[in-house]
C-alpha cells in the first residue's frame, strides 16, 4: 500500500509515558493517536473471558481468529471494539495488562493485528505507540522515537495512579512487575521490544511531559514534518 501520510512511531517499555505523550503530541500536531497496546489488551480480555490460560498457545491462536478488533474515535479518543462491544473501559487492569504481555508473544495474535495497524497509518497522519512499531509495523515511519524511563520512575508513576484510584498497592511489587514485563517484552522471539536502528532515544526520567512532547516534535521536524 502506498503511504501518503506522515507517521510517527513511538516504542518503549510499559509505563514510560508513551500514551500520555503521544496523545499530547497528536493534539498539538492535529494527528490521530493510535494506541496499539489497547488492541492487545482487548484481545487479552477476550482470552480471559474464554477462560484460556496464557500458556495455552494452541487455544489462544485458535481463539485469536474469533476476536474481531476494530477501533473508532469519539471526541478524538480511541475506542477499542471487541466483536461489536466497546471494551475501552475494561482493559486497563493489571490482569488484562499481564495477559496482553503474555499473549502478544504469540505469532497468531500479532498477525491478527498487523493489517489493522498498517492500514490505519497508510492514509492518515498518525502517532502510533507500542513495542514494535518502528521495527516491524511501520519500518518506514517518518520519525521514530524510543521512549524510556528508569523502572523506579515508571513504578512511581503507576503507584501514584493506583493510589489516586483508591487501590491498595505496593511500590516494590509494582517495580518488580514492571521489570518482569520488560523482560518478557524484550526477550520474546517475535517482534521483541527493541530500539529501531534509526530511532531517536529519549529518556524521560527527568523530563516533564511537555518537554518530552517538545522533543518528539523537534525530532519530527528534523525528519521533514512541516508545522505552521
Ligand atoms: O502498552 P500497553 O501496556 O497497553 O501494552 C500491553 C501489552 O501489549 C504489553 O505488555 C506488550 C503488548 N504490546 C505489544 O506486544 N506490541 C505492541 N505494539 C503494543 C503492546
Amino acid at each position: 500500500m502506498q503511504k501518503t501520510s506522515y507517521n510517527i512511531a513511538i516504542d518503549g517499555p510499559a509505563g514510560a509515558g508513551k500514551s500520555t505523550i503521544a496523545r499530547l503530541v497528536a493534539r498539538r500536531l492535529g494527528f490521530v493517536y493510535v494506541d496499539t497496546g489497547a488492541m492487545y489488551r482487548a484481545m487479552a480480555l477476550y482470552f480471559i473471558r474464554q477462560g484460556i490460560g496464557p500458556e495455552d498457545e494452541a487455544a489462544i491462536s485458535q481463539a485469536a481468529k474469533a476476536a474481531g478488533i476494530t477501533i473508532r474515535y469519539e471526541d478524538g479518543a480511541q475506542q477499542v471494539i471487541l466483536n461489536g462491544e466497546n471494551v475501552s473501559g475494561l482493559i486497563r487492569s493489571e490482569q488484562v495488562g499481564n495477559m496482553a504481555s503474555a499473549t502478544s508473544a504469540y505469532p497468531a495474535v500479532r498477525a491478527h493485528l498487523l493489517d489493522l495497524q498498517r492500514d490505519l497509518a497508510a492514509y492518515t497522519d498518525v502517532i502510533m505507540d507500542g513495542r514494535d512499531i518502528g521495527t516491524c509495523i511501520l519500518p518506514d515511519a517518518d520519525a521514530k522515537i524510543f521512549l524510556t524511563a528508569s523502572s523506579r520512575v515508571r513504578a512511581l508513576r503507576r503507584y501514584k495512579e493506583l493510589v489516586e484510584k483508591g487501590e491498595m498497592c505496593n511500590l516494590q511489587e509494582i517495580e518488580q512487575d514492571i521489570i518482569e514485563r520488560d523482560q518478557r517484552d524484550m526477550t520474546r522471539k517475535i517482534a521483541p521490544l527493541k530500539q529501531a536502528e534509526d530511532a531517536v532515544l529519549v529518556d524521560g526520567s527527568e523530563m516533564t511531559i511537555e518537554e518530552v512532547a517538545d522533543r518528539i516534535i523537534q525530532v519530527a521536524v528534523s525528519h521533514g514534518l512541516k508545522v505552521e
